[in-house]
């Protein structure tokens, strides 16, 4: 990888061609006819200093003095952004047989000890960081672990890449394995430090990251609650109502509390820049409160279904004004891919009776997400100005998507069964803030 182009100023003019797909607004639930999808058939997207200079016609090349990448009959999206993954948890993706909590003991704590190590904290990041671009996800929100150096090795790591990454050390000091809990004071003292070093250093940025309620003391809860308070600018994220027993246990655990949400409102935890990972089991005093402070979940379809947690209500937090981002959770999510993901969140609303449209899904992984995150205008969009984190896609690979492509009549039946039928291996190529930051093997 070579240095990021946000450090290089004389990142070269750049042009792709391609079918330019994006969003000018948030599309309507159920709606296959929306204003708010732009689609521009052939048209090239100039590039210039890293960020997005513009569209024009296909017809109007761009002169010599930009580097030009022909993708005609391509589709280019703005790079998906996953708001909820683990980047240790490559090691335990598709791990056979348990349900949350068994599987966190079982699978997850055991793999997340390793990153105690730096070396293994390093190569694990670089690892990650790399196939997230290779799913093209050029964002994300991301849980290393509760070791500083995981989250030292994962910003570095995205650093190098020139990526807008989300994350901070994991606070967890009870109900977890020895060489995997911290103490109230240490973690603060580790909060406070990597916040200095890192928030708003090039395209990365701070959350406040508490693991569950479960595993956090009301002590450790009140102090990350201070965290968010004395630095109004970083993230939280944390899980929330994810599976029944993890409910049920949060209920003793937390007595005093009206609900899940609860438990984290009164710590100080539920502001606008809270990212609430699953979010199945809330009832309506739930979403009015996640409304009202303008925090975000991110549904995370795969994993919900993997690990038998339950089908999210999109409706219902439709209905409740609350902005839903979509997250791979790997490695309780079973891919990287936010195509595969968005066709599982498909799924999902077809066993409610509901439609999810391609619109939606598309907007809630690029667009929504970003305006969540307070990021509209960065990333998420293929606006001018923003930064030129774009993928190439493929129409369809294979002989059975290629004859649905062949007979897909009108343009949200293409890109329906585009992003149902699609995955890593359509992607061409993944540009970050104008780079070329991966491309398919020839
Ligand atoms: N709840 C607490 N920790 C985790 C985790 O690592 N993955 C998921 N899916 N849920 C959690
Ligand atoms: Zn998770």
């Amino acid at each position: 990888m070579g240095a990021s182009s946000m450090s290089n100023p004389t990142s070269p003019r750049v042009a792709l061609r391609g079918d330019l797909l994006d969003f000018t607004a948030a599309p309507a639930w159920g709606a296959v006819e929306s204003n708010a999808v732009r689609f521009r058939a052939d048209h090239w997207l100039p590039v210039e200093g890293g960020r997005i200079a513009g569209v024009q016609p296909g017809d109007q090349q761009p002169d010599d003095s930009w580097a030009r990448h022909d993708h005609r009959g391509r589709l280019i999206l703005p790079g998906f952004i996953d708001t909820h993954v683990h980047s240790p948890q490559l090691d335990v993706i598709a791990s056979y047989g348990t349900e949350l909590l068994d599987w966190l003991n079982t699978y997850t704590f055991p793999a997340e000890r390793r990153y105690a190590d730096p070396r293994e904290a390093q190569t694990g990041a670089a690892r990650f960081l790399d196939a997230l671009l290779a799913h093209g996800t050029t964002s994300a929100v991301v849980f290393p672990t509760v070791h500083r150096v995981s989250v030292d090795a994962l910003f570095a790591a995205a650093q190098e890449r020139g990526m807008r990454l989300i994350a901070g050390k994991v606070l967890m000091d009870r109900h977890a394995p020895d060489g995997l809990r911290d103490d109230v004071d240490q973690a603060a003292r580790d909060c406070v430090d990597l916040i200095t070093r890192w928030h708003g250093r090039d395209r990365l940025a701070y959350a406040v990251t508490v693991r569950f309620a479960p595993t956090s003391t009301p002590a450790q809860l009140a102090m990350a609650g201070q965290l968010c308070t004395a630095y109004p600018a970083v993230y939280m994220q944390t899980h929330l109502a994810e599976n029944r027993d993890e409910v049920a246990w949060v209920r003793e655990l937390f007595p005093e509390a009206r609900s899940y949400l609860d438990v984290y409102e009164r710590a100080g935890l539920l502001n606008a820049r809270g990212v609430f990972a699953h979010g199945i089991w809330l009832d309506d005093e739930d979403r009015r409160a996640l409304r009202g402070a303008g925090a975000q979940i991110a549904h995370s379809p795969s994993s919900n279904l993997f690990l038998g947690s339950g089908l999210f209500d999109w409706r219902a937090a439709e209905a409740a004004n609350v902005a839903v981002s979509v997250a791979t959770d790997v490695g309780g999510g079973t891919s990287l891919s936010m195509l595969r993901t968005l066709g599982d969140a498909y799924k999902v609303q077809a066993m409610a009776g509901e439609r999810l449209t391609a619109w939606k899904a598309l907007h809630a992984s690029t667009a929504g997400a970003a305006a969540a995150l307070g990021l509209a205008d960065e990333i998420g969009s293929l606006n001018a100005g923003c930064v030129a984190d774009v993928c190439v896609w493929d129409w369809a690979m294979g002989p059975v998507a290629h004859r649905r492509m062949d007979v897909a009549q009108g343009l949200h039946e293409r890109v329906f069964a585009w992003m149902t039928l699609a995955d890593e291996r359509n992607l061409v190529a993944t540009w970050v803030a104008g780079v070329k930051r991966h491309e398919r093997a020839a």
